[in-house]
Protein backbone atom coordinates (compact mmCIF):
# COMPACT_ATOMS: atom_id res chain seq x y z
CA UNK A 1 0.00 0.00 0.00
CA UNK A 2 1.75 3.54 -1.19
CA UNK A 3 2.01 5.47 2.31
CA UNK A 4 -0.41 8.47 3.12
CA UNK A 5 1.43 11.93 3.35
CA UNK A 6 0.76 11.44 7.32
CA UNK A 7 2.23 8.41 7.12
CA UNK A 8 5.44 9.41 5.84
CA UNK A 9 5.36 12.04 8.12
CA UNK A 10 5.43 9.93 11.06
CA UNK A 11 8.18 7.70 9.49
CA UNK A 12 10.86 10.16 8.93
CA UNK A 13 10.45 11.74 12.40
CA UNK A 14 10.94 8.50 13.29
CA UNK A 15 13.72 7.84 11.26
CA UNK A 16 15.55 11.42 12.70
CA UNK A 17 15.44 10.94 16.00
CA UNK A 18 17.31 7.75 15.15
CA UNK A 19 20.13 8.40 12.47
CA UNK A 20 19.70 12.04 11.81
CA UNK A 21 23.24 13.94 11.33
CA UNK A 22 24.45 16.00 14.41
CA UNK A 23 24.76 19.23 12.47
CA UNK A 24 25.96 22.52 14.25
CA UNK A 25 22.96 24.61 12.51
CA UNK A 26 20.65 21.83 14.30
CA UNK A 27 21.41 23.31 17.64
CA UNK A 28 19.86 26.81 17.56
CA UNK A 29 16.79 28.28 16.34
CA UNK A 30 18.28 31.87 15.43
CA UNK A 31 16.74 33.25 12.52
CA UNK A 32 20.01 34.56 11.44
CA UNK A 33 22.21 32.28 12.02
CA UNK A 34 19.64 29.56 10.13
CA UNK A 35 19.25 31.89 7.44
CA UNK A 36 23.64 32.17 7.07
CA UNK A 37 23.26 28.08 7.04
CA UNK A 38 20.79 27.89 4.59
CA UNK A 39 21.83 30.48 2.26
CA UNK A 40 25.13 28.65 2.23
CA UNK A 41 23.69 25.09 1.92
CA UNK A 42 21.75 25.89 -1.54
CA UNK A 43 25.05 25.44 -3.41
CA UNK A 44 27.68 24.10 -1.24
CA UNK A 45 28.76 20.73 0.41
CA UNK A 46 27.54 20.04 3.73
CA UNK A 47 30.94 19.44 4.95
CA UNK A 48 32.36 23.02 3.77
CA UNK A 49 29.47 24.54 5.31
CA UNK A 50 30.05 23.21 8.68
CA UNK A 51 33.81 25.09 8.54
CA UNK A 52 32.14 28.18 7.00
CA UNK A 53 29.59 28.51 9.20
CA UNK A 54 30.72 27.99 12.45
CA UNK A 55 33.49 30.54 11.35
CA UNK A 56 30.77 33.12 10.39
CA UNK A 57 29.37 33.24 13.29
CA UNK A 58 31.86 33.33 15.21
CA UNK A 59 33.46 36.55 13.46
CA UNK A 60 29.62 38.07 12.72
CA UNK A 61 26.94 36.18 15.38
CA UNK A 62 24.19 38.60 14.67
CA UNK A 63 22.25 40.11 11.94
CA UNK A 64 23.34 43.58 12.69
CA UNK A 65 27.00 42.41 14.01
CA UNK A 66 26.75 41.45 9.44
CA UNK A 67 25.10 44.75 8.56
CA UNK A 68 27.87 46.37 9.87
CA UNK A 69 30.31 45.31 8.26
CA UNK A 70 32.23 46.17 5.03
CA UNK A 71 30.64 44.43 2.37
CA UNK A 72 34.02 43.53 0.70
CA UNK A 73 34.43 41.99 4.47
CA UNK A 74 31.57 39.64 3.90
CA UNK A 75 32.35 38.45 -0.12
CA UNK A 76 36.12 37.77 1.61
CA UNK A 77 34.62 35.74 4.14
CA UNK A 78 32.35 33.98 1.14
CA UNK A 79 35.71 32.37 -0.32
CA UNK A 80 35.63 28.87 -1.13
CA UNK A 81 31.74 28.38 -1.16
CA UNK A 82 31.40 29.89 -4.38
CA UNK A 83 28.09 31.69 -6.08
CA UNK A 84 29.61 34.89 -4.14
CA UNK A 85 26.15 37.11 -5.14
CA UNK A 86 24.86 35.01 -2.05
CA UNK A 87 27.20 36.93 0.44
CA UNK A 88 26.17 40.25 -1.53
CA UNK A 89 22.23 39.39 -0.77
CA UNK A 90 23.16 37.70 2.35
CA UNK A 91 24.84 40.80 3.64
CA UNK A 92 21.71 43.65 1.82
CA UNK A 93 19.36 40.99 3.83
CA UNK A 94 20.88 41.67 6.93
CA UNK A 95 20.40 45.37 6.76
CA UNK A 96 16.84 44.79 6.36
CA UNK A 97 16.83 42.65 9.88
CA UNK A 98 18.78 44.83 11.69
CA UNK A 99 16.77 48.03 10.61
CA UNK A 100 13.46 46.35 10.39
CA UNK A 101 13.50 43.57 12.46
CA UNK A 102 12.66 39.94 12.18
CA UNK A 103 9.77 38.32 9.69
CA UNK A 104 7.53 36.36 11.32
CA UNK A 105 5.94 34.84 8.32
CA UNK A 106 6.82 33.49 4.61
CA UNK A 107 5.66 36.34 3.11
CA UNK A 108 7.82 38.99 5.10
CA UNK A 109 10.95 36.70 4.62
CA UNK A 110 10.41 36.82 0.72
CA UNK A 111 11.06 40.32 0.83
CA UNK A 112 14.19 40.47 1.72
CA UNK A 113 16.92 40.50 -1.04
CA UNK A 114 17.68 37.15 -2.17
CA UNK A 115 15.68 35.02 -0.29
CA UNK A 116 13.55 32.87 -2.79
CA UNK A 117 10.49 30.57 -1.94
CA UNK A 118 12.75 27.75 -0.64
CA UNK A 119 14.78 29.89 2.10
CA UNK A 120 12.01 31.54 3.10
CA UNK A 121 10.10 28.08 4.35
CA UNK A 122 13.36 26.63 5.34
CA UNK A 123 13.80 29.73 8.02
CA UNK A 124 10.11 29.60 8.82
CA UNK A 125 9.97 25.58 9.24
CA UNK A 126 13.39 25.47 10.74
CA UNK A 127 12.93 28.43 13.37
CA UNK A 128 9.22 28.81 13.87
CA UNK A 129 8.02 25.25 13.38
CA UNK A 130 5.64 26.90 10.97
CA UNK A 131 3.52 24.46 8.89
CA UNK A 132 5.75 24.05 5.56
CA UNK A 133 7.98 22.72 3.87
CA UNK A 134 11.03 23.62 1.99
CA UNK A 135 11.38 21.93 -1.13
CA UNK A 136 15.01 21.62 -2.02
CA UNK A 137 16.17 19.14 -4.99
CA UNK A 138 16.05 16.49 -1.97
CA UNK A 139 12.85 16.88 -0.18
CA UNK A 140 11.20 16.92 -3.83
CA UNK A 141 12.82 13.75 -4.94
CA UNK A 142 11.63 12.01 -2.16
CA UNK A 143 7.97 13.39 -2.27
CA UNK A 144 7.80 13.02 -5.68
CA UNK A 145 9.39 9.20 -5.17
CA UNK A 146 7.15 7.88 -2.47
CA UNK A 147 3.74 10.17 -2.30
CA UNK A 148 3.60 10.35 -6.43
CA UNK A 149 4.11 14.55 -5.98
CA UNK A 150 1.94 14.71 -3.57
CA UNK A 151 2.40 17.54 -0.56
CA UNK A 152 3.36 17.30 2.96
CA UNK A 153 1.92 18.93 5.74
CA UNK A 154 4.10 19.18 8.79
CA UNK A 155 2.18 17.28 12.07
CA UNK A 156 1.72 20.87 13.89
CA UNK A 157 4.80 21.68 15.47
CA UNK A 158 7.04 19.21 13.83
CA UNK A 159 8.14 21.54 10.58
CA UNK A 160 12.07 21.42 12.07
CA UNK A 161 12.43 18.01 12.57
CA UNK A 162 10.60 16.70 9.77
CA UNK A 163 12.34 19.11 7.27
CA UNK A 164 16.07 18.28 9.02
CA UNK A 165 14.99 14.60 8.30
CA UNK A 166 14.09 14.84 5.02
CA UNK A 167 17.11 16.43 4.21
CA UNK A 168 19.25 13.87 6.01
CA UNK A 169 17.37 10.95 3.84
CA UNK A 170 17.52 12.80 0.78
CA UNK A 171 21.48 13.40 1.52
CA UNK A 172 22.28 10.03 2.51
CA UNK A 173 19.47 6.87 1.94
CA UNK A 174 17.02 8.16 -1.05
CA UNK A 175 20.20 9.21 -3.32
CA UNK A 176 19.60 10.93 -6.62
CA UNK A 177 20.61 7.49 -9.27
CA UNK A 178 21.19 4.72 -6.79
CA UNK A 179 18.55 4.88 -3.85
CA UNK A 180 19.62 3.21 -0.62
CA UNK A 181 16.17 1.51 -0.42
CA UNK A 182 17.45 -1.28 1.74
CA UNK A 183 17.88 1.41 4.35
CA UNK A 184 14.92 3.68 4.30
CA UNK A 185 12.15 3.84 6.34
CA UNK A 186 9.76 4.55 3.70
CA UNK A 187 10.27 1.69 1.37
CA UNK A 188 7.57 -1.14 2.26
CA UNK A 189 5.19 1.77 1.09
CA UNK A 190 6.87 3.68 -1.94
CA UNK A 191 6.19 2.66 -5.19
CA UNK A 192 9.91 3.26 -6.23
CA UNK A 193 11.53 1.55 -4.41
CA UNK A 194 14.53 -0.61 -5.56
CA UNK A 195 13.82 1.39 -8.70
CA UNK A 196 17.52 3.25 -10.74
CA UNK A 197 17.47 6.20 -12.06
CA UNK A 198 19.73 8.51 -14.85
CA UNK A 199 21.64 11.38 -13.91
CA UNK A 200 18.84 14.25 -14.04
CA UNK A 201 20.93 16.51 -16.50
CA UNK A 202 24.86 16.70 -16.26
CA UNK A 203 26.26 20.14 -14.62
CA UNK A 204 28.20 22.24 -17.25
CA UNK A 205 31.96 22.10 -16.82
CA UNK A 206 32.86 24.36 -14.35
CA UNK A 207 36.88 24.02 -15.63
CA UNK A 208 36.93 26.47 -18.34
CA UNK A 209 33.65 28.18 -17.98
CA UNK A 210 32.33 31.94 -17.19
CA UNK A 211 31.67 31.22 -13.84
CA UNK A 212 35.44 30.06 -13.42
CA UNK A 213 36.63 33.44 -14.92
CA UNK A 214 34.14 35.03 -12.61
CA UNK A 215 35.24 33.23 -9.43
CA UNK A 216 39.16 33.75 -10.40
CA UNK A 217 39.15 37.36 -10.95
CA UNK A 218 37.25 37.52 -7.85
CA UNK A 219 39.85 35.33 -5.89
CA UNK A 220 41.96 37.94 -7.12
CA UNK A 221 39.79 41.11 -5.88
CA UNK A 222 39.69 39.35 -2.34
CA UNK A 223 44.04 40.03 -2.37
CA UNK A 224 43.82 43.39 -3.68
CA UNK A 225 43.09 45.76 -6.34
CA UNK A 226 43.58 44.69 -9.88
CA UNK A 227 44.36 47.00 -12.89
CA UNK A 228 41.14 47.29 -15.23
CA UNK A 229 43.07 46.52 -17.90
CA UNK A 230 44.51 43.14 -16.48
CA UNK A 231 41.04 42.11 -16.01
CA UNK A 232 38.35 40.75 -18.40
CA UNK A 233 36.22 43.81 -19.45
CA UNK A 234 33.13 41.50 -19.19
CA UNK A 235 33.93 39.75 -16.81
CA UNK A 236 34.74 42.58 -14.70
CA UNK A 237 31.70 44.29 -15.89
CA UNK A 238 29.42 41.43 -14.34
CA UNK A 239 31.17 41.35 -11.34
CA UNK A 240 30.34 45.13 -10.89
CA UNK A 241 26.89 44.73 -12.02
CA UNK A 242 26.19 42.57 -8.98
CA UNK A 243 27.79 44.33 -6.72
CA UNK A 244 30.76 42.04 -6.05
CA UNK A 245 33.41 44.72 -7.22
CA UNK A 246 33.83 48.66 -8.11
CA UNK A 247 35.69 50.44 -10.44
CA UNK A 248 37.81 53.86 -9.99
CA UNK A 249 40.12 55.29 -12.46
CA UNK A 250 40.84 52.41 -13.76
CA UNK A 251 41.33 50.05 -10.72
CA UNK A 252 38.92 47.25 -10.35
CA UNK A 253 38.97 45.90 -6.66
CA UNK A 254 35.89 45.14 -3.97
CA UNK A 255 33.53 47.70 -3.49
CA UNK A 256 34.02 49.93 -0.63
N1 LIG B 1 20.40 21.29 2.99
C1 LIG B 1 19.66 22.40 3.05
N2 LIG B 1 19.36 22.73 4.31
C2 LIG B 1 19.95 21.80 5.09
C3 LIG B 1 20.04 21.59 6.48
N3 LIG B 1 19.44 22.43 7.33
N4 LIG B 1 20.74 20.53 6.93
C4 LIG B 1 21.34 19.70 6.05
N5 LIG B 1 21.30 19.84 4.74
C5 LIG B 1 20.62 20.88 4.25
Amino acid sequence: MPLTPAELADRVLAWYADEGRDLPWRRTRDPYAILVSEVMLQQTQVERVIECWTAWLARWPTAGDLADAPVADVISAWQGLGYNRRAVNLHRACRVLADEGVPDDVAGWRRLPGVGPYTAAAVCAICFDHDVIPEDVNVRRILDRALGGASLEPPPGRAHDLTQGLFDLGATVCLARIPRCERCPLADGCPSRGLRFEPARRQAPFEGSRRQARGRLLDRLREGPVPLAEADPEIAAALVRDGLAAERDGVLALPG
